[in-house]
Formats: C-alpha cells, sequence, structure tokens
C-alpha cells in the first residue's frame, strides 16, 4: 500500500497528466529518427535531426551536382534570403534586419568589432552568461572596454533590479543572457532593455538557450541587438547562427572583421576600396556554408509551423514534472523553482555528473554535464514518460553508489 505521501504526488502526477497540452506535438516525434532509438533529453545542447533537413541535404547536393557554381546566383542566394527572411519573422523582425553567421561567437564579434562605444565604454553583463559572451569584451580591455559582470545572488536567478546600480552613465551596453545555459533561468530582457535605454545604453541578448523554446519579439522587447544559433533549440546542426541588428543602430555598426560579403558593391570586386552594405549583411563576412543553410531552413520551417507559443507551454510542463518529481525524492534542484521563471532546462546539483551521463548513455538515455549539476532539457515531443524512465535510471545509479 502506498504511503499518504505516495498518494498525493500519485493524485498530482495523475491530474497533471489530464491537463497535459499539446499531446498532438507528439506525431512529429516520427520526424526525428534519434527518437526511436534513445531517451532524448538534451535539447539545449544540440537538438535532433530531422527527416526534413536530411531531405533538404539531399537536394542541397543534387543541386550542387545537378547546377555547379551556377546554383549560386540561381538557386542558393535564395535559400540564404529565404533563410534570414525566416529567422526574421520568428523573432518579429524585418529581413534587412537580420545577418548570417557561422557561430555565435563570430556572430558576436561583428558587433563587439562594430559597435564603438565612444565614451561610455562599460560592457554591463552577468555573471551566469556563457563565456563566449564576456570574453568578446574582454579581449576588447586592450582597447579600453570595461567590463562589469552583475552577480547572481545563488547561482540560479538574476533579479533584474540588481543590473540597475551597474548600469550607470559610463554604461554603453547591456549584453547578456535571455535563458542562463547554467540554471535554467529566464531573464526578464524586456525590462533590462528599458532600464538600459533609460540610461542611454544599448541592450544586446544572446538567446541562443531561448530561442525555438521561449518566445521573444525583438521589437516588442525593444531589444537593439540579438544572437543566437540553430544548433539547440531549432534543430538546425552547427554552422549557423544570427544576428538581428535594430535597423537604425545599422549604420552604426562598422565591424573591423569583415570581408567581401560585407561590400556594397561584392560583385564589383573592388580590391581598392571599400564601403559597408546598407542592411544587416554589412555583418556577414565570407562565403556561407551552403549545406548548414539547408539542413537550418528545414528545421526552422518545423518551428515556424508548430510556433514557439505552443512549444513553451507543452515544454514548460515537461519541465515543471520533472522538477516536481526531482524535488520529491529530495535532490537539490539547481533551477528556479518557479515554472514562469524555469525554461526546460532544468539542472540538479548531483557528484561526480559526468559519471552518471555516461552510466545513462550507456541505458540509452542522452543527457548532459555541466561542473557539478546534471543538465536535462526536454523538447515538445519528449513525452512524460520519459521523464520518469531517467528519474528511475537516476534512483537506481544512486542507491548503487551509496551501496
Ligand atoms: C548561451 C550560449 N551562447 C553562446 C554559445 C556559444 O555559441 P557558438 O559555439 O556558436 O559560438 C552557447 C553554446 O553552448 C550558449 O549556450
Amino acid at each position: 500500500m502506498p504511503d499518504d505521501t505516495t498518494s498525493a504526488t500519485e493524485l498530482n502526477s495523475a491530474a497533471a497528466r489530464q491537463n497535459e497540452p499539446h499531446t498532438d506535438l507528439l506525431a512529429w516525434r516520427e520526424e526525428f529518427p534519434i527518437l526511436a532509438q534513445k531517451t532524448y533529453l538534451n535539447n539545449c545542447s544540440l537538438g535532433p535531426l530531422s527527416r526534413r533537413s536530411m531531405a533538404a541535404l539531399d537536394r542541397f547536393q543534387e543541386l550542387w551536382n545537378e547546377h555547379g557554381a551556377q546554383a549560386w546566383y540561381q538557386i542558393w542566394m535564395g535559400e540564404l534570403a529565404a533563410l534570414r527572411e525566416k529567422f526574421a519573422r520568428l523573432i518579429g523582425a524585418r529581413p534587412h534586419e537580420i545577418a548570417i553567421a557561422p557561430s555565435v561567437s563570430v556572430a558576436l564579434g561583428e558587433i563587439s568589432s562594430g559597435l564603438d562605444l565612444g565614451a561610455r565604454d562599460k560592457v554591463v553583463m552577468a555573471d551566469m552568461d556563457f563565456p563566449t559572451l564576456a570574453y568578446q569584451w574582454l579581449a576588447q580591455e586592450r582597447l579600453g572596454v570595461r567590463v562589469a559582470f552583475v552577480e547572481s545572488p545563488d547561482q540560479i536567478t538574476l533579479p533584474t533590479e540588481l543590473f540597475r546600480p551597474a548600469i550607470d552613465s559610463d554604461a554603453g551596453l547591456v549584453a547578456t543572457s535571455h535563458v542562463f545555459y547554467l540554471s535554467g533561468y529566464i531573464q526578464d530582457v524586456a525590462a533590462l532593455a528599458k532600464m538600459a535605454h533609460e540610461q542611454g545604453a544599448l541592450m544586446l541578448v544572446d538567446d541562443y538557450q531561448g530561442t525555438g523554446q521561449i518566445p521573444l519579439d525583438v521589437k516588442a522587447a525593444d531589444i537593439d541587438f540579438l544572437v543566437t544559433g540553430t544548433l539547440k533549440w531549432l534543430m538546425g546542426g552547427q554552422g549557423v547562427a544570427f544576428i538581428y541588428a535594430r535597423e537604425e543602430l545599422i549604420p552604426r555598426l562598422r565591424p573591423a572583421h569583415t570581408g567581401w560579403w560585407a561590400a556594397r558593391d561584392q560583385f564589383q570586386f573592388r580590391t581598392r576600396e571599400f564601403a559597408y552594405r546598407d542592411d544587416a549583411q554589412r555583418l556577414e563576412a565570407g562565403t556561407p556554408p551552403m549545406p548548414s543553410v539547408y539542413i537550418a531552413s528545414a528545421a526552422l520551417d518545423i518551428v515556424l509551423e508548430i510556433g514557439v507559443e505552443r512549444i513553451r507551454e507543452r515544454t514548460r510542463w515537461l519541465a515543471d514534472d520533472l522538477a516536481r518529481k526531482v524535488m520529491e525524492r529530495g535532490w537539490t534542484l539547481r533551477s528556479p523553482l518557479d515554472g514562469s521563471q524555469r525554461s526546460s532546462i532544468v539542472l540538479l546539483e548531483l557528484e561526480r555528473p559526468e559519471e552518471l551521463v555516461s552510466a545513462l548513455s550507456q541505458r540509452g538515455i542522452i543527457v548532459d554535464s555541466r561542473p557539478g549539476l546534471l543538465r536535462i532539457s526536454p523538447s515538445f515531443f519528449n513525452t512524460v514518460a520519459e521523464n520518469d524512465l531517467i528519474l528511475s535510471a537516476l534512483d537506481e545509479l544512486i542507491a548503487a553508489r551509496a551501496g
């Protein structure tokens, strides 16, 4: 007989299960071959490959065989424009405000080397941000840039108000994440943009852990610059990242790191003179990786078709389920307790998490670790049964350690 606590838990779970949102999205499981082989719960690291992306890559190869270099003019330039347009639609921007880059680090370099902060040479960010964001401006300290880190009080959350003292009259830019990779905490980037603008600073958002799982409209949130990529929640693999630059700010961006794809008259080949393009493509540098573009573009179609709002509703419910069951076991959650602040990145404090990741992978369960933390990140196609599977596997692995 279960005791009272267990019964209550079971009741809660049963009630929650009845309210399970968007079960129709489970039909998409067919689209991702890996899901037939693995319990895939590492979507914040590398999203799964879809049949659509595989078909798109095949199509790219056929075009290459059929047209050779002629494909550039007749087809591939159009594919690039379509990809910029799709991403613009996803974040509520206009296509001419979008540039494609090969990684978020390169995307950030375009902005950091292109934005003259003048006398306001202080860049404000969070100690929880992904290192590559900080490195862009730490690498510019020799040029006089100063970086100020706002500290999270608990290494999970970062209340917006804690930024206020750092955003003073020296601050030219606030550059921080929408979602923290280290805790899954969702920052209120609209409130931060407002705070930055009130003090005369610009606002840049690293949305790599948010794009495709947490809705964001750059115009509504009044964001100046955004960087993100397709590797994670967009399921588009390596090689494609995006930059959004607010239309009015594009003329101010003059990257030192540049190339012929940024030139106004790219196909005039004027070696002796250089003028930036007028649109955000001035932030592109050289030939883009077309195989990656095809893979990413097909994956973006899936996200646009489903809609990020629906993805968020389902992943929030799955993450809530996971967090509740983790706490019932008495394990320590390193993610916000409040589901409205928590994305679908759930971190648990566990000893030697790398060993657990490899033991879980032997059982066909794919997750990830960060120092001292196990990271579980369900997406819209995951199920409660998969949550239960990883938790019971952890029960066994942890019990075996104690024994
Ligand atoms: C929030 C965030 N920003 C940036 C990056 C790095 O992106 P890239 O490897 O494309 O430079 C990552 C990678 O995990 C990330 O999680």
